[in-house]
């Protein structure tokens, strides 16, 4: 299972790719206002960025970028996300789980620019981008998990029709909120997460591993003297 980060924080991104290796990048506009730039200067230093480490497709490290949300006609959808597109290789087209959105990721991804269908919210929101060829769907697990909905049927549903039919979209089990939702991905077989950097943090916290390091500290004390 890949691992991607939600944010357009450049530091979060680099550090999560430095420390804990992740396989890409997703980014909606609250992330971007978050990041405190302009959507434009953001863009362009996650691209300044991709650049330096020497990433340079989308199948190396796909960064989602998300059209201007008020868009609600497909011929606009899919001219911004022609210009966004041409900004890195590394960018895919983040559209929403509309049919407008589901029109505009088809054509998108027949003149080959990689899409991912985000804001499903149910199966039936899951199929026809997947039968139309998007790279990935984004299932938003956090958001209904506190709307008090199911999600392991949910997502297990989507990707029990992917494996039916052997689509090859990607689901990225998204707008995660802890470390337990991160293993339910793995579990089902999920292909890629994405959450917050500290959400990840929070994965790799144990109280009895921090219990057990202050009992070998206290050993080493007396075992190892200076
Ligand atoms: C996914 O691609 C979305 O960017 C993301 O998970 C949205 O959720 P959040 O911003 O509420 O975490």
């Amino acid at each position: 299972m890949k691992f991607f980060l939600d944010s357009a924080k450049l530091d979060e991104i680099d550090f999560a790719y430095d420390t804990f290796g992740i396989d890409g990048v997703t980014t909606n506009p609250r992330h971007v206002q978050v990041s405190g730039k302009p959507f434009k200067v953001a863009l362009r230093d996650i691209s300044a960025w991709l650049k330096d480490h020497a990433l340079t497709s989308y199948a190396q490290f796909p960064v989602s970028v998300e059209i201007n949300p008020h868009l609600a006609d497909t011929a606009d959808m899919v001219r911004e996300g022609r210009i966004y597109s041409a900004l890195n290789p590394c960018f895919v087209i983040k559209l929403p789980a509309t049919e407008q959105g589901i029109a505009a990721s088809r054509q998108l991804e027949r003149d080959g620019i990689r899409t991912n269908v985000t804001l499903v919210f149910s199966p039936s929101q899951a199929l026809a981008p997947a039968k139309n060829g998007a790279l990935f769907v984004s299932p938003f697990v956090g958001w209904k998990e506190e709307a008090g909905d199911d999600t392991a049927q949910f997502v297990g549903d989507i990707l029990k029709i992917y494996r039916n039919y052997d689509f090859k979209t990607q689901v990225i089990v998204a707008a995660l909120r802890n470390a337990k939702q991160i293993v339910d991905a793995a579990r089902m077989g999920a292909h890629i997460v994405t959450c917050g950097l500290a959400v990840y943090q929070g994965g790799f916290e144990h109280p009895y591993t921090r219990k057990g390091l202050q009992i070998f500290q206290n050993a080493w004390d007396k075992t190892a003297p200076e």
